[in-house]
């Protein structure tokens, strides 16, 4: 079996925006709290945070962190999270039923940032607070007048405004579970109204409308309709989110799981220029996919404290990712780089210990699960320009999705270093499949190296006792005049490098 594409940058779909790289830190089970932090860990540093953490944030490439929720910010009160550590208050998170200690808020989360290397994109709370919340919080981070919010910034040490870019008006409104849940007209108000004012304080900030939890919700469609007829003019990208997991052991559907998330995104660009048509308007929305990633829901990780049981830091969510996860982790990367031309923000929820590609040991080590790995390669390589790979490739028939391309990628191609990559994914539970590139419109383009991503068993994973059992490992690539040719093996992940 083979599938044939050729790279032409000249057929380049738009620039990667960094932003695609980003990542997730929600105070959410042990995220934050022997996640991040950690100030008894031998290798915290002077403010409790661990740096073999930190070591692997970077390594992992992530270029922009949401925090600081996800759920948990339609509850937080952030004047809670700033000034002296040891008179903050304890709080309930209501979201995940545990306890906030507040030891970690908005000056130690950017100061992290800066270890990390990472921008900072801030979600304000419109659940439970509001317009004048979200600016006095706007003020303290990025206030450059001697107003009392941005004093109170100076005094706790900070003399700088941080000048945090991109903010988000709230987390799920659309969701029944989110505290505070709206429907789309009272989101969209808020959103409106919240908006204004933040562009009265900065009117160049980047603002994120809070779009569908999942193509799932009732409300999907109307709802991005309706909040971006309020906020078009005020707001600049639309969000989404999107989880997968594999359900009673369908692999093939699984595995198939970007087609999907191209329908997603699909479907609200065009949601979103019906609006803009609607209103003349040159003006594009961008989408913000700030939550994405697998996650298997309905395990017991997943299950959070009840009753009069209000841990900090419980263990939640503490999804062990296996080759499949990875390889379908490689494919939801592609997809975010097809779609590069509208999204140009994306957030893989979450970074540590929470569905996360780094988990930490509390008091032991840090480790880089499956799914690590294809994003740290797309995090390092894919820069320039995304170029479509134009795949002619079998097809095999999935429960979920139908007829799919049993091969699915992308390519990227940086003019200045004049070097990239091709990222390419085999989505069949059992077929080989060789796939010829043609190079032609590159000249002087070499194949670099080949990295392969794959198991005998889709289901083995890593641990902190063998957290190298799955790694990617060097593969093979013929070259016959323009012609590369590589072996795909079912449920693998291919990185093709090439300069
Ligand atoms: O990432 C975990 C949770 O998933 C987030 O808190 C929420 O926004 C989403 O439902």
């Amino acid at each position: 079996t083979i599938a044939r594409g050729v790279i032409d940058p000249r057929q380049a779909l738009a620039p990667v925006s960094r932003r695609i790289f980003g990542s997730f830190v929600e105070h959410l089970g042990r995220c934050v709290y022997t996640g991040i932090f950690e100030p008894d860990h031998p290798s915290a540093d002077e403010e409790g945070f661990r740096t073999d953490v930190l070591e692997l944030v970077r390594e992992l490439g992530a270029t922009i962190v949401r925090y600081p929720g996800g759920n948990f910010v339609s509850g937080y009160r952030w004047r809670d999270g700033v000034g002296a550590v040891e008179d903050r208050p304890a709080r309930l998170d209501l979201a995940w039923h545990s306890l906030e200690p507040n030891k970690v808020g908005t000056d130690e989360f950017l100061s992290w940032c800066t270890k990390a290397g990472v921008e900072p994109m801030w979600a304000v709370n419109l659940g439970t607070a509001g317009v004048l919340d979200a600016v006095d919080l706007l003020d303290y981070v990025n206030g450059s007048a001697p107003t009392a919010m941005a004093e109170q910034r100076r005094s706790n040490g900070h003399e700088e405004p941080y000048g945090v870019r991109m903010w988000c008006l709230g987390n799920e409104m659309d969701g029944p579970w989110q505290i505070g849940h709206m429907n789309a007209e009272a989101y969209a108000t808020a959103a409106v109204n919240a908006a204004r004012a933040m562009r009265m304080v900065d009117p160049d900030l980047e603002l994120v409308a809070c779009g569908s939890s999942g193509p799932f919700m009732p409300t999907f469609g109307d709802w991005e309709r309706t909040v971006l007829e309020a906020c078009y003019d005020e707001v600049d990208y639309i969000s989404l989110h999107r989880y997968y997991q594999e359900k009673d052991g369908d692999l093939a559907s699984f595995l198939a799981s970007a087609v999907d998330l191209d329908h997603f995104i699909e479907a609200i660009i065009a949601t979103a220029d019906h609006v803009g048509a609607k209103r003349r308007s040159s003006k594009k929305i961008a989408i913000s996919v700030d939550e994405w990633n697998v996650w298997y829901q309905g395990r017991a990780e997943s299950k959070v404290p009840s009753g009069d049981e209000w841990p900090v830091g419980p263990r939640l969510l503490e999804d062990k990712y296996n080759v499949a996860d990875a390889v379908v982790v490689g494919g939801l990367i592609v997809s975010l780089l097809k779609h590069c031309d509208r999204v140009t923000a994306a957030c893989q929820a979450q970074l540590v210990n929470v569905i996360a590609p780094i988990m930490a040991e509390p008091g032991g080590p840090a480790w880089r699960q499956t799914i690590f790995h294809p994003f740290a390669q797309a995090a390092r390589l894919a820069r320039g320009v995304a170029v479509p790979l134009h795949l002619d490739a079998p097809t095999h028939e999935t429960q979920e999705h139908g007829a799919v391309a049993s091969v699915d990628g992308v390519a990227t191609w940086d003019e200045d270093s004049d070097s990239g990559a091709a990222f390419l994914v085999n989505r069949t539970p059992g077929t080989t499949i060789d796939v010829e590139i043609d190079l032609g419109a590159i000249p002087g383009a070499k194949v670099r190296k080949v990295s392969l991503l794959t198991d005998d068993d889709p289901y083995r994973r890593n641990s902190a006792e063998d957290p190298g059992a799955v790694v990617p490992r060097d593969g093979l690539a013929k070259e016959e005049g323009n012609l590369v040719h590589v072996t795909l093996p079912p449920v693998s992940w291919t990185v093709i490098e090439l300069g």
